[in-house]
């Protein structure tokens, strides 16, 4: 069995992913500090799956425990490295905690890949690295714009590391740029765990909605967090409600594309060997060629008054909001344009808005349970 290293695996986005692995026949071993996650959330993945993944507690700036894990594992054949911070107004916050966790993880785990001469490296990046773009919809040679926030600075810094690394590097580079992942494993296993006062609209209808059903959040980092009432942040931008357009995508979607990354690296060509000293030819050498980079979003933009309109009708709650100022920082509309990750890894999403919504709330309510 091929074993993939995951960082960040007890993590939403890394749970789901370790379901599609071990589906897809993968051996996928799990490094997570479990500073933004519960390590509890892999007995969910054995649930589904009927396997236990390994999760090793290590906190990936710390380059002699990373190297010792690598070098128990350097057998494997991709690192997924999902570990980071995510939240856009902590990063706003704690700048300096921001570059300091995403950057250095990245760095120690890019040395260790190197090191250990894994092939295959996908990176999770983001949408934010196209600010606040006017090309809609976005497509990979969109430009950076702006970073609105620090969050989405590391995003960008991350892509140009390993940019500059894979001209030297023998092993082969994906960027997944997520639009707005959402939702739950359809099981209801699995599914995201907010800490604190969750920041995305969706864990917020469903918590909006269960703290009017007095459905008490009793999750270990959720700490009986009460969302009586949700605010829509504006509804006077020049979009076709006045609310701000995203591009939802459901999170088990956004987990199958690692697995046809993966895929997709092991049959590509290896790239020439490296050399310290540029030959000429790789001056002109299109980027493109060594890191391919994809966007991963439905292709359709939803306002938040359709995502309201989507939970509704999908899970048959009323909910309680109304409008607000616009929150600064928030991008007016962004979606993507998938048709690169569609011809070239062979991805297509499989969950409409309807199902996001429904696994999202099905997560909340199952959650409860659990504690
Ligand atoms: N969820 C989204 O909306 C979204 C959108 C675009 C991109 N992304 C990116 O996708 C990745 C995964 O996101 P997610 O939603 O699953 O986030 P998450 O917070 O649920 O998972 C991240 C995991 O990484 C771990 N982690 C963080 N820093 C670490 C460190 N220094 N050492 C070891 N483990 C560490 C956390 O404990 C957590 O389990 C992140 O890189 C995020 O920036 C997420």
């Amino acid at each position: 069995m091929s074993k993939v290293l995951v960082t960040g695996g007890c993590g939403y986005i890394g749970s789901h992913t370790l379901v599609e692995l071990l589906a897809a026949g993968f051996e996928p071993v799990s490094i997570d500090d479990n500073s933004r996650s519960n390590e509890s959330i892999l007995d969910g993945v054995e649930r589904i799956t009927g396997k236990r993944v390994k999760n090793y507690k290590v906190d990936l700036r710390d380059a002699r425990l990373t190297d010792a894990v690598f070098a128990e594992h350097r057998d494997a054949i991709a690192v997924i490295h999902f570990a980071a911070y995510k939240t856009v107004p902590e990063s706003v916050a704690k700048p300096l905690l921001y570059y300091d966790n995403n950057i250095n993880s990245l760095l120690n785990v890019l040395q260790c890949t190197d090191e250990f001469g894994i092939p295959s490296f996908i990176f999770s990046s983001s949408c934010s690295v196209y600010g606040n773009s006017k090309e809609l919809p976005v497509t990979e040679a969109t430009p950076f714009g702006e970073a609105e926030c620090p969050y989405a600075r590391t995003k960008q810094m991350g892509e140009q590391i390993i940019q500059d690394f894979s001209k030297v590097s023998k092993t082969r580079f994906v960027s997944l740029r997520y639009f707005n992942p959402v939702g739950a494993h359809p099981s209801g296993e699995i599914g995201e765990v907010p800490i604190g006062e969750p920041d995305n609209l969706v864990p917020r209808i469903t918590r909006t909605a269960a703290s009017n059903l007095n459905l008490s959040p009793n999750l270990n980092l959720n700490l009986n967090l009460n969302l009586p009432l949700l605010v829509v942040h504006g509804n006077d931008y020049p979009t076709r409600d006045g609310t701000c357009i995203r591009d939802y995508i459901h999170v088990s979607d956004i987990a199958r594309a690692h697995v046809l990354a993966i895929e997709y690296l092991q049959k590509s060509p290896v790239p020439r060997p490296p050399s310290l000293v540029p030959h000429p030819e790789s001056i002109v050498h299109s980027p493109e060629s060594r890191v391919r980079t994809f966007n991963l979003g439905s292709g359709v933009g939803t306002t938040v008054l359709e995502a309201i309109g989507a939970f509704e009708r999908a899970t048959g709650q009323k909910l309680n909001y109304r409008i607000g100022p616009r929150r600064p920082g928030d991008v007016e509309a962004i979606y993507a344009d998938n048709k690169k990750a569609a011809a070239e890894l062979g991805w297509q999403p499989r969950f409409d808005l309807d199902d996001m919504m429904r696994t999202a709330w099905q997560w909340e309510q199952t959650a409860k349970g659990r504690g």
